[in-house]
């Protein structure tokens, strides 16, 4: 077992790779900092960087930070190790989210049936119109295992309830949108600026449904709408990511399932965007339950399918994210550490 300590540069490696995560309006609520006694690291989430009128459980924080943790499990293996985790270590610290040991050697064959490094760079939201085309039984089958991997459950819905799912989530839609003080929140994570670091650039919002049908977040409400609405697809392939409890640690656990789905469906060449409007009022998030075996807490609405891939949205650099004050440069073999 290598208890080699990680070097400057893979921490950075790591971080980066993390923090390419998706997150609630790109809020990308995290920070990471090298374990003081073993190789690994640190992963805590940053209230700073809480959305609270949209999240006031802190449940999008949570997943958003599921999903870094996610990532570098992911970039851990491409380092030769083997990340073992640890959700909320410490009662007494809640902020920290984990900590991930890295101790080699990574297993022979990829854990997650594939090595998924790669698709890390390669996944954007994709807020366009998708073809009407069917995602094969097969890849949802692939997705749905990967999801239980990580503890939730994703639902690959039939056309009632993909209908029901879009009823609630217009109904949030409105709501959010009628409610001054969220919508404003909502906009101050817009970024018209092409060389910010957080937030959603106006590139990567999309078009609104010509036909209302699918009830993609207006992150804008301006009227005229900027951007002519387009013909989305007739019938969206939805899912929805459910845990069995709703605590910060199922949260945590949705989020590194979202992460492991969505990696491994852009890696399939499918593009995947995040629904989250009716997870954010009560009454929907509960209507969004199955109606026959309503146990478990939805904690995310997905939409699926084959379309443009997005574009890429910027991150804050990596010397924000990474607290490196309490590193100590690894002693060089033979040389005496004192
Ligand atoms: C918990 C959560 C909720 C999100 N909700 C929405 C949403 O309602 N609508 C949307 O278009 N994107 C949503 N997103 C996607 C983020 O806006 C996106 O991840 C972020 O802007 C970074 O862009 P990227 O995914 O292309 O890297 C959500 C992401 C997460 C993790």
């Amino acid at each position: 077992m290598s208890e080699q300590a990680l070097t400057l540069e893979q921490l950075r490696f790591l971080a980066a790779a993390a923090s390419a995560a998706p997150s609630l309006h790109n809020s990308q609520p995290w920070r990471f900092a090298p374990m003081p006694d073993s190789p690994g690291i640190r992963v805590y989430s940053d209230p700073e960087r809480a959305v609270p009128l949209t999240d006031p459980d802190g449940r999008a924080l949570h997943i958003s930070v599921g999903a870094a943790l996610f990532n570098l499990r992911v970039a851990g293996l491409r380092l030769g190790r083997d990340p073992e985790v640890r959700l909320l270590p410490d009662p007494a610290e809640p902020r920290l989210a984990a900590t991930v040991r890295l101790v080699g050697p990574a297993p022979a064959a990829p854990p997650y049936g594939r090595d998924l490094f790669e698709a890390i760079r390669q996944r954007h939201s994709s807020r366009q119109p998708f073809a009407n085309r069917d995602v094969p039984e097969a890849v949802l089958g692939e997705l749905t295992t990967a999801a239980l991997g990580e503890g939730a459950v994703l639902s690959a819905l039939e056309e009632d309830a993909v209908r029901r799912v879009l009823a609630l989530t217009a109904d949030a839609e409105r709501r959010t949108g009628a409610d001054l003080a969220r919508m404003a929140e909502t906009r101050s994570w817009l970024r018209l600026d092409e060389s910010a670091e957080d937030g959603i650039p106006a590139a990567a919002l999309g078009p609104q449904d010509h036909d209302a049908r699918v009830p993609v977040r207006d992150f804008t409400r301006r009227t005229p709408a900027t951007t002519p609405s387009q013909r989305f697809e007739a019938l969206p392939q939805l899912a929805t990511l459910t845990t069995h409890g709703d605590r910060p640690a199922d949260w945590l656990r949705a989020g590194q399932a979202l992460q492991r789905v969505w990696l491994l469906a852009t890696a399939d060449g499918l593009r995947v965007s995040v629904l989250h409007q009716a997870v954010e009022w009560p009454d929907t998030r509960w209507g969004l339950r199955d109606p026959d075996d309503g146990i478990g807490h939805v904690q995310l609405v997905l939409r699926l399918g084959y379309g443009p891939p997005g574009p890429t949205t910027p991150r804050r650099p990596v010397d924000e994210i990474l607290d490196l004050s309490g590193y100590r440069q690894p002693a060089v073999r033979g040389e005496s550490s004192c």
